[in-house]
């Protein structure tokens, strides 16, 4: 199959992309490099400069490439950011996402894979989260993210999209040649390997919610696991008999690790202990986010494989010391 990879050039997409390629596909990335890095892009396969949200551009590129899946994993996600600048995210992860799904509706490509978040849940009311669980999203992010997904069901109605929506939990870890580089980096593990090298303090966003250790439980799930499930959701969707015409799961593990599980275990992979303090709790951070898997391992026959927090921290630690400069951007 030939597959379009929007966000190529960016922590998940790129691990994907070498995962689609490594299975066979023919691969081209469309990615406008703002937060991406060109060498994080797979050298087998074709990186695109350009906007998915730049429709007569993007048409041209679905049909001269002929181009049979795409797999939507470019966006803006930051949180903080959505809510002082909805404009931004509503123009980016919505607007553009419309453009995107109209040039491959005019373009005659029928099937996509989208990278949407549990953020779209807002506080749930039970964990595990299943999918049916209410959309409540708390922040512009994940409302642009939840509109899309509706974007997607009503064009799977109205002219038989065939779409995956994968609402992943924490993503964590790195493959041997690519590592998550963000600027800013909002995300823990990350963070707290800088802090280990000396980088920004790290603070610890409250420390009496209840649970057992007064800190935040979240799912993490290794990048690689989702490069898996992200091919398995590209077959489904070129399964005429396989359910359509749209599917939503999670990507979680379906274990939750507490802040203080990911210190821990940080400073056992490191071997140094990680310098943080312990600040207010931050609005909206609700204390247990674990995503049911089930409907994932059922519908897409995937599950992950490297569940460990020693496996996802081990191997972040591994890319950061065998790249001190990131992509060197
Ligand atoms: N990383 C996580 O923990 C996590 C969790 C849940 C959901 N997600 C979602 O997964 C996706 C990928 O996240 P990531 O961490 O890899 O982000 P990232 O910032 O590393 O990658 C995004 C990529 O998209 C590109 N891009 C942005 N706008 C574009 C545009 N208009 N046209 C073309 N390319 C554009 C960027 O240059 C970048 O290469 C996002 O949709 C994000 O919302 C990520």
């Amino acid at each position: 199959m030939k597959v379009m990879v929007t966000g190529g050039a960016g922590y998940v997409g790129s691990v994907s992309v070498d995962a689609i390629v490594a299975a066979g596909h023919e691969v081209v990335v469309l990615d406008d490099l703002t937060t991406g890095h060109a060498a994080a892009v797979a050298p087998a396969s074709r990186l695109v400069q350009g906007s998915y949200g730049d429709e007569p551009f993007v048409r041209e590129l679905l049909t001269s490439e002929r181009i049979e899946a795409i797999l939507h994993c470019a966006a803006r996600s930051l949180v903080g950011e959505s809510v002082q600048d909805p404009a931004k995210y509503y123009r980016d992860n919505v607007a553009g996402g419309v453009a995107l799904l109209e040039a491959a509706r005019t373009a005659g490509v029928g099937r996509i894979v989208f990278s949407s978040t549990a953020a779209v849940y807002g506080v749930p009311d039970t964990t595990p989260i299943g999918e049916d669980a209410p959309l409540r999203p708390i922040n512009t992010y994940g409302e642009t993210k939840r509109t899309f997904e509706g974007a997607l069901r009503w064009y799977g109605a109205a002219y038989g999209l065939r779409s995956v929506v994968l609402r992943y939990f924490n993503v964590a870890g790195a493959s041997e040649r690519l590592g998550e580089v963000h600027r800013p980096e909002t995300h823990l593990i990350p963070n707290v390997l800088a802090a280990v090298e000396g980088g920004p303090a790290l603070t610890l966003f409250g420390d009496d919610y209840p649970t057992p250790d007064g800190t935040p439980i979240r799912d993490y799930i290794h990048v690689e696991d989702l490069a898996d499930a992200h091919l398995a959701a590209l077959e489904l969707t070129g399964d005429g008999a396989g359910p359509a015409p749209s599917l939503v799961c999670n990507l979680g593990t379906s274990t939750g690790f507490s802040v203080r599980d990911v210190l821990a275990t940080a400073e056992a992979v490191v071997g140094r202990p990680v310098p943080f303090t312990v600040g207010p709790r931050r609005e909206g951070d609700p204390p247990v986010l674990v995503a049911s898997n089930a409907r994932a391992r059922d519908v897409l026959g995937w599950s992950p494989r490297r569940s460990t927090l020693e496996s996802m921290i081990g191997s972040a630690w591994a890319w950061r010391r065998a790249h001190p400069d990131g992509y060197g951007d």
